[in-house]
């Protein structure tokens, strides 16, 4: 009796990793198809080396936020470009340098204001950028950025932002996990689950 209850809770476990381990893969490849060229730019793998908040650097962060965009406008149905929102999302914080690092030249102290502008420059340098990836990269700190967003994957991305950020800078970024799987799970499942 207990083995078979044993049994069934492992087998339960296995298939929630494999569901799992399966939304994590169509993720990556729906990032892989909008922006590989991005993800394998030595420039974007530098920022492996600048740590963004907490434990988390510049580069894992914002691959959660694009994953996050991602996993929001399928759930909400948003209809939007997803390309183009993965790629301002991938390099919403380009900026290319460690911002916990303060010299006399740079105090980095308005960071927080600058680092759009600084981030939208060096994207510029590299990609040929579209009006909307400009407006996610430019706007993603509103409302410290005054001017809001104009397009919705610009919203889009600075609301996963502010959420990865939550996460990240108090430590929870375990939980990305867990809100990914909520969000990516299909309208049947969430149904079943309300009895509805
Ligand atoms: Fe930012
Ligand atoms: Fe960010």
């Amino acid at each position: 009796m207990a083995e078979r209850f044993l049994g069934r809770r492992s087998q339960k476990r296995a298939e929630a990793w494999k569901r799992h381990f399966e939304r994590h893969r169509k993720l990556h490849r729906q990032l892989r198809a909008a922006a590989g060229d991005i993800l394998k730019s030595p420039n974007f793998n530098s920022t492996k080396r600048y740590i963004q908040h907490g434990n988390m650097t510049v580069n894992a962060h914002s691959m959660n936020v694009a994953r996050y965009s991602i996993a929001i406008s399928e759930r909400l149905g948003i209809v939007c470009r997803q390309e183009e929102m993965i790629r301002g999302a991938l390099l919403h914080d380009y900026f290319l340098y460690d911002w916990h690092k303060k010299d006399s030249q740079n105090p980095h102290r308005l960071h927080g204001f600058y680092h759009p502008g600084r981030a939208l420059a060096n994207a510029s340098k590299e990609y040929s950028l579209t009006p909307r990836e400009k407006d996610i990269i430019k706007k993603h700190m509103w409302p410290l950025t005054v001017v809001p967003p104009m397009c919705r994957e610009a919203w889009i991305v600075t609301a996963a932002d502010k959420w990865c950020s939550l996460l990240e800078t108090f430590g929870l970024h375990r939980g990305h996990g867990a809100a990914l799987e909520i969000l990516q799970r299909p309208g049947k499942d969430c149904q079943e689950e309300s009895g509805g």
